[in-house]
């Protein structure tokens, strides 16, 4: 595969790499698009323009994920993070219990923020594996589960949609895996996730809600800001007030790039778990290095890892520099450690290439 010119290999975390191919054709109408003779960041909320594209991507966005036609597709200004207050305001009273099954950061996060609005229990703890459903202690009378389906900093990802109690409703956090690979909407009454993984910029997040569950507006209508009732969004076609109109033609152009120039999900998942495989298989092999995660939980999208040999975090980074390969200084926490976050646009060859980096290093510190 041909070496990305002019760019490097960048393993951020999020934001985090875009596909080429979009930010070409980004540039290539930023004066004009679509020959308005206005960049689509200056077409109105209200105009034409706006309306065209919110179409093609609401229909893209369906298509790609196979969304059926009970749930709605709300594109919501600000981060993954916002939807830990607005999903309790919107789906629960303030006696309402969320069950949490909470492996790691970011659905401790949102059990801090949810719990500002409504109940939440704890239903598991752990931060390198996820305990088998027959464990979690769920709650009786709860109406939701909450999880995070890929934990970002750890590196933990859930194998398959857990399979629980069928009078549960399913909540899931899929801000650094949606767009990965194919996913059976169905199963949920929610899932969303921030843009600026796998699908766009960040300040844009997917809230994907089944219509049953958001009737009547926001539950907590009294405490829910206005704009951010999934209801009056839906209503309003995602722009009760000015929305981010420009992260939303980006997440068309990625998505369109996942339909046409990788051929949809399947493929892309194809791609990612080759991606993902070849690392993971470096590590396992090789005396030097280690994985954090336990094994059959391990995420295709974050790989957080670990040099055997003592303080060697900030010679190894100074050493991937030069070769274009950058972010892979691990999560603030986890001392010493990196992370590599190989989400949909990172090419193949990214992956190739800091294979070979850790190879050389061994070699060159004669470990
Ligand atoms: C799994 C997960 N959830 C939530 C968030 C928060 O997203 P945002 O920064 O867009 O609020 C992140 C961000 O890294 C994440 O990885």
């Amino acid at each position: 595969m041909a070496e990305e010119k002019e760019r490097v290999y960048n393993f951020s975390a999020g934001p985090a790499m875009l596909p080429r191919e979009v930010l070409e054709t980004a540039a290539k109408e930023m004066l004009s698009f679509r020959g308005s003779g206005m960049s689509f960041m200056e077409c109105s909320h209200r105009g034409a323009e706006f309306k065209a594209l919110y179409a093609e991507l609401q229909e893209r966005t369906r298509r790609v994920l196979k969304i059926p036609d009970n749930y709605s597709v709300l594109f919501c200004a600000g981060g993954a993070t916002h939807q830990f207050a607005y999903i309790p305001l919107n789906l629960c009273g303030p006696e309402d219990v969320i069950d949490v099954v909470q492996t790691g950061n970011w659905s401790k996060k949102f059990a801090e923020e949810a719990g500002r609005y409504c109940k939440i229990n704890i239903a598991s703890k752990s931060s390198d594996f996820i305990p088998a459903v027959e464990t979690w202690k769920l709650t009786e009378g709860a109406k939701f589960i909450y999880f995070c389906d890929n934990e970002t900093i750890h590196g933990v990802e859930f194998p398959e949609v857990p399979k629980v109690p069928e009078d549960r409703i399913l909540i899931a956090d899929m801000s650094s895996n949606l767009f990965s690979r194919p996913v059976d909407i169905s199963k949920f009454g929610l899932l969303y996730a921030c843009a600026q993984k796998n699908f766009g910029p960040a300040g844009c997040t997917l809230v994907i809600v089944r219509n049953d569950l958001i009737v009547g507006g926001p539950k907590q209508a009294d405490k829910c800001p206005i704009v951010g009732g999934y209801e009056l969004l839906k209503k309003k076609d995602s722009a009760y007030n000015t929305p981010p109109t420009y992260n939303m033609y980006i997440i068309n152009l990625v998505l369109k790039w996942i339909e046409e120039t990788i051929g949809g999900l399947d493929k892309m998942a194809e791609i990612n778990a080759k991606k993902a495989d070849l690392l993971y298989k470096y590590i396992d092999e090789s005396e030097h290095w280690s994985g954090i995660a336990k094994p059959e939980f391990r995420s295709r999208m974050n790989i957080p890892f670990r040099c055997t040999h003592d303080d060697m975090q900030a010679k190894f980074l100074e050493y991937c520099k030069p070769r274009g390969l950058i972010t892979l200084k691990g999560y603030r926490t986890m001392v010493g450690s990196f992370r590599a976050s190989i989400y949909n646009a990172m090419p193949l060859r990214g992956v190739e290439k800091l294979v070979e980096a850790m190879k050389d290093f061994e070699r060159d510190m004669k470990f």
